[in-house]
């Protein structure tokens, strides 16, 4: 949540870009929703994700502020095997940068005001090579993002737990998703007790 944060901007220089930017064109998947009843739980969603990148995929973020973004990132800083407990909201300087087993960019465009200011900043260099990106208030740039993205709108539903839905745009994302479900489910404390149960 944004409260306590530092405030002018301190954007950090752009890594190097070796490709021309993706922009695959396809049918988006059917979208994924789910319920998450605790910060846990979609931390553990996040892992999933983390667990199943194979790099240069672009996340976009939607939600109210307190929606749990943030919170989903630290799960896939996580699940890319960076630090999580590093992972804050870079409101005030629009990009951090983790390293994990691919190179993480978390941006936040909440107080971005127009596509010429967030164009100045050079996020769209990102959006190529093996770095992930994953930018919460990405309605801000809509127009900047890659064709092919995975999309995560969070909603409050109570104090506790979210709705989230998920959905590829394109066919790597929509890829990567399904693969991300599959570990999802697999890490489920169920699934776990299940494996646990042997014939007698
Ligand atoms: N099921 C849940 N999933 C995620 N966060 C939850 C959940 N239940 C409660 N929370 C709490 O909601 C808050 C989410 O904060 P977070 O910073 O992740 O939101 P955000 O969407 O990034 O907000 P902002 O737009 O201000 O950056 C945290 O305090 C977290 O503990
Ligand atoms: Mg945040």
């Amino acid at each position: 949540m944004r409260s306590s944060k530092p405030t002018g901007p301190n954007v950090i220089k752009p890594i190097t870009v070796t490709k021309p930017a993706v922009s695959r064109s396809g049918r988006p998947s059917r979208p994924w929703e789910l319920v998450s009843s605790s910060q846990r739980q979609t931390d553990r969603l996040g892992q999933a994700l983390g667990r199943t990148l194979r790099g240069g995929e672009t996340i976009a973020l939607y939600g109210p502020l307190g929606a749990g973004k943030t919170s989903l990132v630290r799960g896939l800083a996580e699940g890319l095997g960076a630090a999580p407990t590093a992972v804050t909201s870079p409101t005030f300087v629009v990009i951090h940068e983790y390293q994990g087993r691919l190179p993480l960019a978390h941006m936040d465009w909440y107080r971005i005001r127009s596509l010429r200011e967030l164009e100045s900043t050079g996020v769209t260099e990102y959006f190529s090579g093996q770095t992930v990106t994953a930018i919460e208030w990405a309605e801000k740039g809509l127009a900047l993002l890659p064709q092919d993205r995975i999309e995560i709108t969070l909603s409050h539903r109570t104090t506790r737990s979210r709705t989230i839905q998920l959905q590829g745009t394109g066919p790597t994302s929509g890829e990567v998703l399904a693969r991300t479900r599959r570990a999802y489910r697999a890490s489920s404390p169920r699934a776990s007790n299940k494996k646990g149960i042997t014939k007698s």
